[in-house]
């Protein structure tokens, strides 16, 4: 199925990052969130960045209104009628995915495909909540989406052949590059970071090194674009310890234990870049 139409449920930085690729690469986009100001703000958001590519001379003027033109806001899930694919990206709690996607399934013509931006939570147990469980992925885009190059495709038990390959096409249409793996905890990206940003923690936690150290011996002794504990910042704070809780209860294991430090930072607010503290603090 070549697809043309999606819609993306949740406006907020995955969200939006998300419809802006889709827009930008030609698809139609129901842009939908719960009211008008969150979709409002995920669009000027997507403005902002798109001017900014036309600003360095990388995108012109005109492509810029077609992309926006591509966008249509929505406030409810009565309009996946109209597409080909959906893709949730709301906040990670199990019990608001499963009343999505049982909404979306009533909606979205049968032939639909959807999918979830989940970065932990099992696509099994979301597909199980919808009539069309063959039907349902995981799509794991990269924070920021219009710049990290991977698409985790997740097929879950249930994910037939057909919705693999139409979404793989659709992950190399933004020009992405996806990257098949099957549904287990934080599944190979988060399973792999999470327990690194974990020990960067552990090793402010002991003493051994200040934040600044622990990332300068990542980003200069082992390349990373940012040290983890910029990376965590930049993640959210809060979202590390649900994604290391996930895999903590997925396995059962003492190494996925969160670090008693980031349960603090998070109990405090200290979220990360968007509370303006985590382990640096921003204006
Ligand atoms: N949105 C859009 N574009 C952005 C951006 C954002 N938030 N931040 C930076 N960029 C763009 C810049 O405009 C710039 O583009 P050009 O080269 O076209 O001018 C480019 O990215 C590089 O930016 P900078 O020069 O300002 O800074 P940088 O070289 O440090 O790169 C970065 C910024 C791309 C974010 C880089 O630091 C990086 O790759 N960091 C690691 C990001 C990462 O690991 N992401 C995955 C997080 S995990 C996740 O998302 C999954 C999960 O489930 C938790």
């Amino acid at each position: 199925m070549s697809m043309q139409t999606v819609m993306v449920v949740g406006a907020g930085q995955m969200g939006a990052g998300i419809a802006q690729v889709h827009a930008v690469a030609g698809f139609h986009v129901y842009f939908n969130d719960l009211t008008e100001e969150k979709v409002t703000a995920g669009r000027q958001g997507i403005e902002k960045q798109l001017q900014r590519q036309v600003d360095k001379g990388r995108m012109e003027q005109d492509a810029m209104q077609d992309a926006l033109g591509r966008i249509t806001p929505s406030t409810s899930l009565e309009d996946a009628a109209n597409v080909d694919l959906c893709i949730e990206a709301a906040v990670e709690q199990m019990e608001i995915k499963k009343k999505i996607f049982q909404e979306l399934d009533r909606h979205a013509p049968t032939t639909a495909i959807l999918a979830t931006n989940t970065s932990s939570l099992p696509i099994t147990e979301i597909a199980a909540e919808t009539n069309r469980p063959a039907q349902v992925i995981g799509m794991h885009f990269m924070n920021p989406v219009p710049v990290m190059k991977l698409v985790e495709v997740i097929r879950g038990l249930q994910t037939n052949e057909d919705t693999y390959k139409d979404v793989k096409a659709a992950a190399e249409a933004l020009g992405k590059t996806p990257v098949e793996v099957n549904d287990a905890p934080g599944f190979v990206s988060n399973r792999v970071l999470m327990p690194m940003i974990n020990e960067a923690i552990c090793t402010v936690n002991e003493g051994i090194a200040a934040p600044e150290d622990v990332d300068q011996v990542m980003t200069l002794g082992m390349n990373q674009p940012m040290g983890p504990l910029t990376l965590a910042d930049f993640i959210g704070l809060d979202t590390c310890l649900y994604i290391m809780e996930v895999l903590h209860e997925g396995f059962g294991e003492d190494k996925y234990r969160p670090s008693p430090l980031l349960r603090k930072y998070v109990k405090a607010g200290w979220l990360g870049r968007k509370s303006g503290r985590g382990f640096y603090v921003y204006n």
